[in-house]
């Protein structure tokens, strides 16, 4: 279950003039509990005149060994307005507790030989850097192609992170790096990583179909761009990992759906259950959220998944999704901050 601890902050790097990586200890009790895979994600939260504000950040660190990590490095860029952004910005400092949840989210390696890919955008690099990372270090005979766009070098986080890997695996990580806003030395692509720019650019670069697992993270048009690119270069479904980072909401406008009269939601959290009435409008978490505070959420805009529930019966109608693979609805998990009842009843279940 996902649960909150206040973990000591240690470090605080400005990565660029927007951006930084805060680094948390783990006291050795709750190392077990921060075990994550390269690839999850922390929800950081602070309440701010009485409401609670809560965000997630992806892990840059590589994945522990079984013991569990000692320090967790997560990378965060300013959000304008953001108030989460802003405040890990301009106010955190050495030694202060943030409450941060144990680690969530499916975009992750199993590392194992072969080759990998990476298309990342901005901040995308973040989830990456642990999966690159992680990859090379317990696979020595894996390959990663890691291509990422950003606007600047100056714009570009965790550059020297990702110079120091090719430093080390020379021969094992290919790195490209497009930027949109500057110009670059000759041979160098410059200009935005687009469908038709990857349809063209990846063929030059490595055998496309070759490659295990490809990861895509950043924005959400940079996502949906480089899916389709790969998909038209013969990558199936299900070789290509997706995290999207941003979606602005005239990309996906949620609708709002009127619930039946009295439906009902009955949910399983930690082992026990309720049945709550829901209100008109309002989603399936935030019924359960009235009841009981500790239900797992993040984002609560359809992006991290935290909020993954497992359908048992009734239906639901889900606004938008951009965290669950088709493979997981498929099998009956719903997001419930984006589920509203098509049933006077549902059931949930946050435990499975
Ligand atoms: S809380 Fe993030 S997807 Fe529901």
């Amino acid at each position: 279950m996902a649960r909150f601890h206040a973990l000591r902050v240690v470090a605080v790097d400005r990565l660029t003039d927007d951006s930084v990586a805060l680094t948390l200890a783990v006291p050795p009790e709750l190392r077990q509990d921060y075990r994550h895979a390269p690839g999850q994600h922390l929800a950081l939260r602070r309440t701010v005149d009485g409401r609670e504000i809560r965000r997630t950040y992806s892990i840059c660190s590589p994945a522990p060994d079984a013991e569990g990590p000692r320090e967790l490095r997560v990378g965060v860029r300013l959000v304008e307005g953001g108030a989460f952004s802003t405040y890990a910005l301009k106010e955190i400092n050495v030694g202060d507790e943030v409450e941060v949840m144990t680690p969530a989210g499916r975009f992750t390696l199993r590392p194992a030989p072969g080759r990998y890919a990476a298309i990342v955008g901005g901040s995308g690099i973040t989830p990456v850097l642990s999966i690159v990372s992680t990859l090379l270090e317990r696979e020595p005979t894996a390959r990663f192609c890691l291509i990422r766009g950003d606007r600047t070098t100056a714009s570009t986080m965790f550059l020297d992170e990702v110079a120091d890997l090719k430093d080390r695996y020379p021969e094992r990580l290919q790195l490209v790096t497009v930027l949109s806003r500057e110009e670059q030395q000759a041979g160098l692509p410059s200009g935005r990583l687009d469908r038709e720019r990857l349809a063209s650019l990846l063929p030059a670069l490595l055998p496309v179909t070759e490659v295990a697992e490809w990861f895509l993270c950043g924005p959400f048009g940079l996502v949906q761009g480089a899916e389709q690119a790969l998909r038209e270069l013969g990558v199936p479904r299900a070789r290509i990992h997706e995290e999207i980072f941003h979606v602005d909401s005239a990309a996906a406008p949620a609708r709002p759906v009127p619930a039946p009269a009295h439906s009902t939601v009955t949910a399983r959290l930690d082992g026990r259950g309720g049945t709550w009435p829901v209100e008109d409008g309002e989603s399936l978490l935030e019924t359960v959220l009235r009841n009981r505070p500790d239900a797992p959420y993040a984002c609560k805009g359809g992006v991290c998944g935290t909020c993954r529930a497992f359908l048992v019966s009734g239906e639901v109608r889900m606004d938008r999704n951009f965290a669950l693979e088709k493979e997981e609805t498929e099998a009956g998990y719903v997001l419930a901050c984006q589920s509203h009842p098509v049933t006077e009843k549902v059931e949930l279940d946050f435990d499975r």
